[in-house]
């Protein structure tokens, strides 16, 4: 249809029909309550607030998937819609649909770029397939607390990083970059503008309260870099930012989003935060909620219907909200047109199955998730199992699990996901393999037999996630003395972990030699991890968010400042007194098995100028058998600057392949605007003095260089 035809369809639209087409319900008006093809994720709506003849308005439905529903409830609503303005379906398929990658922060750990951006892709052919449009992922928010539940969903603690691997799986979702939704594609949205992950005490749905500087300069910068990629859409966030409900906020969602950030196309509210804007009592009823959240800049509205509720009292008394009206469902029928709804508003119900958890597309899952893993520690070489081991052993609760998912894994099965012991048994058939639960359950002869133990531990998956916010992190006591037990059969032993957060292991980690952290790795869990148990593959992932000693010893992450009395042994420097200093496992670490070294460091100057940058080399050494991919990390140090910035700002990363027994040679070049900084009068700028560079290791510097001010 072409625009002039939108503009005629708009024209004919009443005002209820412009203001269903801003609403979103759940799919249980059409059929019932939540079965399998439809979820639910927030607290529940009653459907019958909205009478037969506006039910046949709204402009989507959130949470019910299959083609065969989808079809289902499209066609159902089409023969009742006066205007024949099919429905868009979106859903929540953060890592995944039905093939399921790992969980978003594992995904990060694989710093490429390229992983996230198939995982998006395969993601988005799946949804299609499937009668999804539009898909409210990838959530980017900055993440620093590891009580929060919603870690998982997050890219890490690095503002830069966590920016580019949005953009990498909107461009995977959109199946183009131009802001236009290629075939078979999805429109992406970011979430949860703004700064949701910095929720006060890491409690979720907590106030937000931050300088303008640190949003700029740290949690902003994740959207702003991610918005570059042009998604369709952005979820305004539940919390409060300085005092004021994102959703009801001109200042975030016009000011910064759509002034600032330069966002021109649509915002949709999270689940019921329209309604929420009276529990935060900015809001006395549900009219002045909706009348908040439309002024604010807020077009869709997602399960509360406050807007169809009130909209003809808000038009009378706010004619002018009339232009933004029009101009948010404009942008809704363009996507519904460009999706070609308008021509074909149904999915092919033949072609679902052999889109659905194809081998190509498990391959993927299966690199994901490999790529994932972070080899945390591994003293004497205990990892990769030796070939004289053959009889292995697997205690604890996730010895014998196919609950390997994550906590929003969309309609992944848990019956397609193989287990540890299926895994190291497909890698590797001449192992044999014996699965307890705990070793009180494991028969002596069994015990006494193995040559290998693994235990396999570490925090539920319906323990992280959203609305599973913790003040405990660390691994439950059982599990703790079920590594004890192991460790005094004095037989090699190693431990992979299971977790969508950071646990904070310092009570356990003397008792642990080999440490593989697993996160939730998705569909193809058991094989990926038994690739690189067995050695087939050597781990290759690097953190992406700092594992804190204990609890109470978050937040904690590697971009902070020096303060001053920067921590050191004197109890007069700024460190906990019955702590040691700093993380148990820093930002960026992950060991490989290959015994990669780095050498002949140059760079092209010791000066830096606004004409020429610097250019930083150094040779990346595989004495190993592996081919791999070795992630390389450089981090700027300021040595003093007028308003104070962290000890190390990380700018730039790559991930080199790096073949068997070869060295390759990696160039990475900072130029002026890499040293940016807001500085105490939110002016970017760029200071003459001293910076030191740092490669992976954020304790040695291997490079310094001056800037001198150009006059
Ligand atoms: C949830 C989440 C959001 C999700 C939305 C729809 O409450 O906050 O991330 O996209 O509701 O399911």
């Amino acid at each position: 249809m072409d625009k002039n035809k939108l503009l005629e369809l708009l024209r004919k639209m009443t005002l209820r029909e412009k203001f269903g087409q801003l609403t979103q319900i759940t799919g249980e008006p059409f059929i019932g309550r939540a079965d399998d093809d439809m979820v639910e994720t927030g607290p529940g709506y009653p459907p019958d607030m909205l009478e037969p003849d506006t039910l046949y308005t709204v402009g989507s439905v959130i949470g019910v998937s299959s083609a065969k529903m989808t079809n289902r409830i499209q066609s159902e609503y089409l023969k009742r819609s006066r205007l024949k303005i099919p429905l868009l379906f979106m859903h929540d398929a953060i890592h995944g649909y039905k093939t399921i990658f790992p969980i978003p922060l594992a995904l990060s750990c694989t710093w490429d770029e390229r992983i996230l951006e198939k995982a998006a892709e395969v993601t988005a052919t799946e949804l299609r397939a499937s009668g999804i449009h539009v898909n409210f992922s990838p959530m980017v928010d900055l993440v620093r607390d590891a009580r929060w539940g919603r870690v998982m969903e997050a890219f890490g603690e690095d503002h830069l990083l966590s920016g580019h691997l949005g953009r990498a799986m909107i461009r995977g979702y959109q199946k183009r970059s131009d802001g236009k939704i290629g075939p078979a594609g999805v429109a992406a949205c970011v979430k949860h503008f703004a700064a949701y992950g910095a929720a006060v005490a890491g409690k979720d749905y907590n106030t937000v309260d931050m300088s303008m500087r640190e949003f700029y300069d740290y949690y902003g910068k994740p959207y702003e870099i991610a918005l570059q990629e042009k998604p369709k859409f952005v979820m305004s966030s539940f919390n409060t930012f300085n005092g004021v409900p994102v959703t009801a906020s001109e200042a975030m969602l016009r000011q910064i989003l759509r002034g600032t950030y330069r966002f021109d196309d649509l915002v949709i509210s999270d689940w019921g935060a329209v309604s929420e804007l009276q529990n935060h009592r900015v809001a006395r009823d549900g009219k002045e909620a909706a009348e908040l959240a439309l002024t604010a800049g807020v077009d869709i509205e997602m399960v509360s219907t406050l807007y169809l509720a009130h909209f003809e009292a808000i038009v009378a008394e706010h004619p002018e909200l009339l232009d933004d009206v029009d101009a948010a469902v404009l942008k809704i029928l363009q996507l519904k047109n460009e999706l070609g709804l308008f021509e074909n508003p149904y999915v092919d119900e033949e072609a679902e199955s052999a889109v659905i958890l194809s081998p190509e597309s498990l391959e993927a899952a299966r690199e994901a998730a490999r790529r994932s893993c972070v080899l945390l520690k591994n003293d004497h070489q205990t990892l990769p199992i030796g070939k004289q081991h053959r009889s292995i052993l697997i205690v604890g609760p996730f010895s014998n699990t196919r609950e390997l998912l994550g906590n929003w894994a969309c309609k992944g099965s848990f019956d397609d996901v193989p287990t540890l012991a299926e895994g190291l048994k497909q890698v590797d058939d001449s192992l044999q393999v014996n699965v307890y639960d705990t070793l009180d359950d494991c028969p002596g002869d069994v015990l006494e037999q193995c040559d290998y133990i693994i235990a396999a531990v570490g925090e539920r998956w319906d323990l992280s996630g959203e609305g599973h916010s913790s003040v405990h992190i660390g691994l439950e006591d059982s599990q703790q003395q079920l590594i004890r037990q192991v460790k005094r059969l004095n037989k090699p032993y190693a431990c992979v972990f299971f977790s969508g957060r950071p646990l904070a292991l310092q009570d356990i980690i003397d008792d642990i030699p080999a440490l593989l952290w697993c996160w939730y790795p998705g569909t193809q869990a058991g094989v990926a991890i038994a690739e690189l148990l067995t050695g087939q593959e050597t781990p290759s992932g690097k953190l992406t968010m700092s594992f804190p000693r204990y609890s109470a010893q978050t937040p904690i992450y590697y971009n902070e400042y020096s303060t001053g009395r920067p921590a050191n042994a004197s109890s007069y420097s700024s460190r906990y007194q019955d702590c040691e200093i700093g993380p148990l496992f820093a930002f960026g670490h992950g060991l490989t098995y290959t015994g990669t070294e780095y050498a002949n460091f140059r760079q092209s100057s010791d000066r830096i100028t606004a004409e020429q940058g610097i250019t930083f080399s150094f040779d990346i050494h595989n004495p190993s058998g592996y081919d791999y991919p070795e992630i390389v990390i450089l981090y700027i140090e300021d040595l003093v600057s007028k308003a104070a910035r962290p000890t190390r700002e990380m700018k730039k990363y790559r991930v080199v392949p790096v073949p068997a027994r070869q060295t390759v040679h990696v160039e990475l070049t900072i130029s002026l605007d890499d040293l940016q900084y807001l500085d105490a009068n939110l002016q970017r700028t760029v200071e003459p003095g001293e910076f030191r560079v740092y490669i992976n290791d954020l304790a040695k510097p291997v490079f310094a260089f001056v800037y001198e001010d150009a006059v």
